[in-house]
């Protein structure tokens, strides 16, 4: 009798055991569960442009860029930082409106638990702005994501060139002989700058008296000048090749002033017109940016082709 009774004992104790070991294993394994990262990740773009302070300009190019990007991945995020701390205290100083520094937009993007971010820049050369703004201070931040991409600017491999030169038709007017369209890109003291030059070779492809001079490199409206007049040029277009209309395409470009590029060449006996619309306005260069994202997302951020 004693002895059933332990043997009882014994069986329930044992049941007891197995059941709190099994129990207790799906308890352990629920905790670890709890504990993993979220099995949905959490995606955005980060779009990244010098900034400007023209809120009409900014509006149709910066802001239209982003939009289109937020139509094209509706799976992500879409947010945005300037990198000019210059730009950004303006905006927060006369208009009230705060723009996050590249590192504040990322650092915030850590913190509001995103696992995979795209970078995508609006610059249009990789110049200073593109690897002291972006990709350095980018570095610092692998850790912090899953996942972090940078995209390319406009013009980085020689497709690129050519998609970009293409996607002018778009603003490009019929050029009569005497015709011409000149450009003012930004220009850089960096090693980007031959970026230019390669413009005006691939743009000489396509089309005929269409130039490309910078502001601030090379080459200058001085070297652009013998060569629309070599090419018996009358009547001059100026556009900006740049992403906003701001305050070179306003001043620098199309201004009254003595040494504005309209100015000097009306001097010099042309007629000038001038187009006063950022590259960001243009949806053929709005798309490129999309597909530079595209690009990132596919793993293939600098758009080498498989050869
Ligand atoms: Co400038």
């Amino acid at each position: 009798m004693k002895k059933r009774f332990s043997a009882v004992l014994l069986i329930v104790m044992l049941m007891t055991l197995v059941t709190n070991v099994v129990g207790c294993g799906a308890d352990k394994a629920q905790a670890t569960a709890d504990k993993k990262e979220p099995t949905v990740d959490k995606k955005g773009i980060l779009v990244v442009s010098f900034g400007t302070s023209y809120a009409d300009t900014r509006k149709v190019t910066i802001e239209a860029c982003e939009n289109k990007i937020a139509a094209s991945f509706q799976d992500y995020e879409v947010r945005r930082a300037f990198t000019s701390n210059i730009i950004r205290k303006k905006l927060q100083e006369r208009d009230n409106i705060q723009i996050d520094s590249f590192e504040e937009a990322l650092t915030k993007m850590k913190e509001d638990g995103f696992t995979e971010v795209v970078v995508q820049p609006l610059h249009i050369i990789p110049g200073e702005e593109y690897s002291e703004k972006i990709i350095e201070p980018a570095a610092q931040f692998q850790d912090s994501f899953k996942k972090l991409v940078i995209g390319r600017p406009i013009l980085t491999n020689i497709e690129d060139y050519k998609i970009a030169a293409e996607a002018l038709k778009v603003q490009m007017p019929e050029l009569k002989k005497d015709q011409a369209v000149v450009f003012m890109g930004h220009g850089t003291h960096h090693p980007a700058n031959a970026c230019y030059s390669c413009l005006q070779l691939v743009l000489n492809d396509t089309y005929d008296n269409v130039f490309v001079g910078t502001v601030e490199g090379y080459p200058t409206l001085d070297n652009i000048i013998p060569q629309l007049k070599e090419a018996g040029v009358k009547e001059v277009t100026l556009m900006p090749y740049m992403l906003v209309a701001g305050d070179h395409a306003n001043n620098d470009m199309a201004g009254d002033e003595e040494d504005s590029w309209k100015t000097i060449l009306k001097k010099e006996g042309f007629t000038v017109k001038t187009y006063i619309h950022g590259l960001g306005e243009n949806p053929e260069y709005q798309n490129i940016y999309v597909q530079h994202v595209q690009d990132c997302i596919e793993g293939n951020p600098m758009g080498l082709s498989e050869e």
